[in-house]
């Protein structure tokens, strides 16, 4: 644990949970829109981005490169610089604890003459980065990292960078968007091919900026085709509630008997609800009303019922749209009656922790039988209430922090982590909300 550690615990509330919420917005967007603000020309708006230390850190990294980025009463504004109109940081950027901020900047860096250096808290200084500097290499940058192709790393940008073509050997946005960013600033065609359909906003807010760009289905996967050098204008972006975000309280809410959650505005993008598919075919109770696009993404209000869930077999090819979710579907299966087995999860040991081996050890710390088979996680729910009574190491991992906060909220003894900083990274509020969602009779379930 660290000095700056803050213990913090669940118990379960004295009342259901119940309300109306809103979740802060959505962590994938919020980089986005600020990058491809920062790359278009004119000013760009950005209302309800995700005030969280990840977005920050892009919002940090695009000033240094030249972007001018306030925030003001209605919101965030970005003032562009135009495809290749960035400048060569003063500074080392410091991307914090997200991987997404690094691996799409490095995108951007790839094809910006210039030289720059990246680095990250220790979590990020862990994370695999060759997946992004590998593939752009081939436009012309020439990158140096440490050992094992990790943080910090040196950035060469390529004076006339060349188009990428580029299979992804992982499903994973990130380095699909890090090939995209790249291409913006080189002639012709960048191709990018995926093997499985992954998280598509870098795609919908190219289009939104002006970018031409042309999407094909290949199989499970798609290939994703962008003319080079485009003149991206600004254009202003509604971010939407965090579907990664809103499976939190909606957890909860499955968990402790009579609870009753509306959440409006979530971001419903089909390559994102992974989770709320295998919740409903667990038995949930969730509606999805109002269903709308706002700026090019579906969105839509949720209404949440507690109720008995079962266990369920989840295909490999589910994995990519909710990636991010495996630790808060581990939760909602200790609770449920039967086996749940989650399969293909080997990208989990790449995120801000191992959290596949994170969340094994956090459920097995509080009464939950499980297992490991490969990359399957086994988890044996028995119907009841998990029993909880553990300490859990969120190792710098903000999503295995609340999804312990979560259990405990259901568990018949508290749940402790030792850390809850990292959960600003991605839901600045987090303990305020959930306290509030158990009313004045809850009492405080979240408590240091
Ligand atoms: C993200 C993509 C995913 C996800 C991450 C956000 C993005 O990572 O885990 O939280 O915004 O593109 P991978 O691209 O590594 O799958």
């Amino acid at each position: 644990m660290n000095s700056a550690a803050k213990p913090l615990s669940a118990s379960r509330p004295g009342a259901p949970l119940a309300g109306t919420l809103q979740v802060p917005g959505d962590k994938s967007i919020s980089h986005r829109a600020l990058m491809f603000g920062a790359l278009a020309l004119g000013e760009t708006r950005i209302a309800g981005l995700l005030e969280g230390e990840d977005v920050l850190r892009t919002a940090a990294a695009m000033r240094a490169l030249g972007a001018e980025i306030t925030q003001g009463p209605a919101g965030w504004t970005v003032i562009g610089r135009g495809v290749g109109g960035l400048r060569e940081p003063e500074d080392v950027l410091d991307m914090g604890n997200s991987g997404t901020a690094a691996r799409l900047l490095a995108g951007i860096l790839a094809s910006s003459p210039g030289f720059a250096v990246m680095t990250g808290d220790a979590s990020l200084r862990r994370r695999p980065m060759r997946r992004v500097t590998e593939p752009l290499s081939a436009c012309g940058a020439r990158f140096e990292s440490r050992s094992g192709g990790r943080l910090p790393l040196a950035i060469h940008g390529a004076p006339d960078a060349l188009p990428l073509d580029y299979r992804l050997p992982v499903a994973s946005a990130q380095v699909k968007s890090a090939i995209l960013l790249c291409g913006l600033n080189a002639p012709g065609i960048t191709r990018v091919i995926e093997p499985a359909a992954t998280r598509d906003h870098s795609e919908n807010m190219l289009r939104h900026f002006g970018a031409e760009v042309a999407v094909a289905i290949e199989g499970a996967g798609r290939v994703i085709t962008l003319r080079g050098q485009p003149e991206l204008m600004a254009a202003d972006v509604a971010v939407p509630g965090d579907p990664s975000s809103a499976a939190f309280p909606i957890v909860a809410a499955l968990l402790v008997p009579g609870s009753a959650l509306r959440l409006e505005g979530i971001g419903l993008n089909p390559l994102r609800t992974g989770l709320f598919t295998c919740l409903r075919e667990m038995g949930a109770d969730i509606t999805v009303m109002n269903e709308r696009l706002e700026g090019g993404e579906p969105v839509g209000d949720l209404l949440v019922r507690h109720g008995t869930l079962r266990g369920i077999d989840v295909p490999a090819e589910r994995a990519p749209s909710m990636i991010d979710e495996f630790p808060i579907l581990a939760v909602a299966a200790s609770f449920a009656q039967g086996t749940t087995r989650m399969r293909g999860l080997h990208e989990l040991r790449v995120k801000e922790s191992d959290r596949l081996a994170a969340t094994a050890a956090m459920l097995a710390a509080n009464g939950v039988r499980l297992e490991i088979d490969g990359d399957d996680l086994l988890v044996h729910g028995t119907g009841r209430p998990a029993a909880g009574g553990g300490l859990v190491e969120t190792h710098m991992d903000h999503r295995l922090a609340m999804s312990a906060m979560v259990l405990g909220l259901g568990a018949d003894q508290k749940v402790r982590i030792d850390d809850a900083s990292f959960i600003d990274t991605s839901f600045p509020g987090f303990v305020a909300l959930m306290n509030g969602l158990a009313g004045n009779g809850g009492g405080s379930p979240l408590a240091a």
